[in-house]
């Protein structure tokens, strides 16, 4: 595997996602970008619905700060909902390379689903100074602006899986976004991985689950976790954190991936992280799994 040194030369292919709209493949982390469900579906049932927009008034100022800014999709849908309630957007996004935007904006097959007016705002946010270029750890802490601090009403973290790209779910990362968060924001994304959710957990945030209802989520736990300041409310889309999931969290799985200086590289927080699980005293992840009849890519059957 090659890290994001090589990123920006790496191939991106463009394939077809689950529901028929556009996605990547990216060769340097050797992942899809969108969720196999669909890139669309995944922007709208993982991102939009748990943010909870409904809490927010027509005229209201909504801040964002979203990570891994791609191709624009999560971006695009975050617009579409924004214009239906008649939120007043600000936006700041955060993006290492710049090529999966312009592939997608070249490409009728990602600008199918979407009106001209927001593919026009995609385009004027693509080319603004809210979206910053570079590694999000740096930007994180240089380019957002500090008024935001405290002060987020989102974000969105769609990175890399943690195996893939440890860098950008550092314990230390993770606390730095969970300070940006106003005090009913919620940090949203399709991570359920432990080691997320306990770096989220001791930074002082509550979580909640995103549920996985509805067709091809047979075997899936979850679609991702919310986190937030304060105790989050019950909504369709949202449930507690499950005794399976606690356990999870409690085992050597929870061991975080650590960045303290901010410019780790991928392999070496991999294997730092193995060495400190080892010293971790929770049950290994292999008991857990066999506990709860988790397979190892995280799928289940096993009741809630
Ligand atoms: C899963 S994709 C994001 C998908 C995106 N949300 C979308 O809707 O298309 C992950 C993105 O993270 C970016 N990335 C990888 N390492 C990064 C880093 N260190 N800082 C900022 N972005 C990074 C990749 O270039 C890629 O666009």
């Amino acid at each position: 595997m090659t890290w994001p040194a090589s990123a920006a030369e790496a191939p991106l292919a463009p394939l077809c996602s689950g529901d028929g709209s556009f996605s990547l493949h990216s060769a340097a982390f050797g992942e899809a970008f969108h969720s196999p469900r669909g890139a669309v579906r995944e922007a709208f049932e993982t991102f939009v619905m748990p943010s909870g927009l409904d809490r927010f008034r027509a005229g209201d100022e909504l801040r964002v700060v979203e990570l891994c800014v791609g191709t624009g999709t999560n971006t695009l849908a975050l617009l579409q909902a924004c214009a239906e309630r008649d939120l007043r957007l600000q936006w700041w996004g955060l993006e290492l390379d710049p090529r999966p935007l312009q592939l997608a904006l070249a490409s009728p097959a990602f600008r199918r689903p979407w009106g001209p007016a927001l593919l026009l705002q995609l385009q004027t946010l693509a080319t603004g100074e809210r979206l910053l270029w570079g590694d999000a750890r740096q930007q994180v802490v240089n380019g957002l602006p500090a008024a935001l601090r405290g002060r987020t009403h989102l974000v969105w973290h769609d990175a890399f899986s943690p195996r893939r790209c440890p860098q950008l779910w550092s314990h230390e990362l993770l606390q730095r976004l969970a300070s940006l968060l106003a005090p009913e924001g919620r940090l949203v994304t399709y991570c359920a991985a432990a080691a997320v959710r306990a770096s989220l957990r001791m930074a002082g945030l509550q979580l909640a689950s995103i549920r996985a209802d509805g067709p091809g989520a047979a075997g899936t736990w979850c679609h991702g976790t919310v986190a937030s300041p304060a105790p989050l409310p019950a909504e369709a889309c949202l449930r507690p954190l499950g005794a399976m999931e606690i356990e999870h969290l409690a085992s050597r799985a929870g061991e975080p991936y650590r960045d303290p200086d901010g410019n780790a590289d991928g392999a070496s927080m991999l294997a730092a992280r193995e060495q400190a699980q080892r010293r971790h005293p929770g049950p290994s992840t292999g008991s857990w799994r066999r506990r709860w009849g988790v397979g190892a890519r995280g799928d289940t059957a096993a009741p809630q």
